[in-house]
């Protein structure tokens, strides 16, 4: 035995040639994927709940190698594009990142890209990874339903955004703590937003504004149309439950009628198609939870060229108070490309959030994984940039379906 064994200086070389080698062979064979290894489980986690008979995307669907394979070049540029899964707010940890967030990783991305310019291999069916689908968060009780009333066409152009005037009927006040969006045609309601109009002469508004507009609601688009009107919710599509941030709440005041907006996508369920909406609130008395809300972020004027590629808008707010804010709705219209948002404490920017995936029918509550906390003698920026190549006159900020928007709403609790 003895004399095979090799001194240990001498053996070292061998062992680092061997290890040299492993090195140059990682560099130069790029990984191989296969679908059953390594596709599948993101494509489970990732994209299912909403791809697959009975959710919000029926076609394509994406749970067997037949169906993904039939779709793999669209699927890669709807990926790398960041158009699939629909969230816009980058979650990478450059800036920040956001509650259950449907953001792909980097790793899962390159996985998607690579296995389809491999040729998107089988793998071996018999050794498959284990699937999980993502479970949507949940608010469980309903403590108050708000029903829309009435089945609602929606067209397309301003027929697309329709007002609803929904009483509570809360005989003391509540916290909001979340709110679930059921619709008999889930795939045509792309927005909810919830207002409460803060003063008997705006809630007389909207009452009149629903009188003289024939059908159910009243037209309206990026504002419920009477002032002062305070945003207590703003839930997007991708999931039909909106838990508010832990443990805090937006006050309902007793008897006092609500605005639900509702933005229609009429593309996937086609013109003519009607639904009926009903939103689910969960609440809590005032005492059981911390009282939140939104305080605006925004450019005070917009004033934007036509025909540009990329022309910005922006705002500025001071902080006078020790603030959390615990997570943020962003508002633009249909021609923003991306928000950031930053916080600038003396000679330091730092990137607050950034929107930088804009889609229109995405806008929604955002919750911060860490809260962010601002003390007084900090500043809040929002940049807003937007391509107006679509456009011929210039654009100003208004709540008209012609007029742009810069707004963060931020979601915050006084410390
Ligand atoms: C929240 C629901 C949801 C999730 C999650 C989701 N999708 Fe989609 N997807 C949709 C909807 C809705 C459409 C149809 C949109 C349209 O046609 O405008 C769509 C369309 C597509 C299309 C077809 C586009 C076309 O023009 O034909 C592809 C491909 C796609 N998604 C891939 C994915 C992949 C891959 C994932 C996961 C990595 C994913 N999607 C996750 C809702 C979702």
């Amino acid at each position: 035995m003895g004399q095979f064994r090799l001194p240990w200086v001498v053996g070292l070389p061998a062992v680092a040639v061997v290890f040299a080698g492993i090195g140059l062979w990682r560099e130069r064979a790029a990984p191989s994927y296969s679908y059953y290894r390594d596709v599948a489980p993101i494509l489970s986690r990732r994209c299912e709940h909403c791809h697959s008979t009975g959710g919000l995307a029926a076609r394509p669907r994406l749970g067997t190698y037949e169906d993904v394979s039939k779709v793999g070049a669209k699927m890669k540029y709807m990926v790398q594009a960041r158009m699939m899964p629909p969230w816009i707010a980058e979650n990478s940890g450059i800036c920040r990142t956001w509650n259950d967030s449907s953001w792909l990783t980097n790793e899962e991305l390159s996985t998607l890209v690579h296995w389809q310019e491999q040729g998107m291999p089988r793998g071996d069916p018999s050794a498959p990874s284990p699937l999980e689908r993502k479970s949507l968060p949940d608010i469980g009780r309903a403590d108050v339903t708000l029903d829309t009333g009435a089945d609602y066409t929606a067209g397309l152009g301003a027929s697309a955004y329709r007002c609803f005037v929904v009483d509570p009927e809360l005989p003391r006040d509540r916290m909001l703590t979340g709110i679930r969006v059921v619709s008999t045609d889930p795939r045509m309601v792309a927005q909810v937003t919830i207002f409460s109009p803060e003063s008997d002469e705006a809630e007389a508004e909207i009452a009149r504004l629903d009188r003289e507009d024939p059908g159910p609601g009243y037209s309206c688009y990026g504002s419920p149309r009477a002032e002062p009107a305070r945003l207590v919710a703003s839930w997007t599509w991708d999931s039909p439950s909106l838990p508010f941030p832990e443990g805090t709440g937006l006050r309902l005041e007793a008897r006092r009628k609500l605005v639900v907006q509702i933005h229609y996508n009429v593309i996937t369920s086609g013109l003519g198609a009607a639904t009926r909406t009903r939103v689910d609130m969960r609440l809590n008395d005032i005492e059981e939870v911390r009282a939140a809300s939104f305080e605006a972020l925004s450019a005070r004027d917009i004033a934007l060229a036509p025909g540009k590629v990329q022309v910005e808008a922006e705002g500025e707010r001071a902080v006078d108070r020790p603030t959390t804010v615990l997570g943020v709705a962003p508002q633009m219209h249909t021609l923003g490309r991306t928000m950031q948002i930053d916080l600038v404490r003396g000679a330091s920017r730092d990137c607050a959030a950034n929107f930088d995936h804009w889609n229109f029918y995405s806008q929604r509550l955002f919750i911060y994984d860490e809260p962010l906390q601002l003390e007084p003698g900090d500043r809040l920026k929002i940049t807003c940039v937007y391509n107006t190549e679509s456009t011929a006159r210039p654009i100003q900020r208004g709540a008209g379906i012609q007029d742009e928007e810069c707004k963060a709403n931020l979601y915050v609790v006084t410390r």
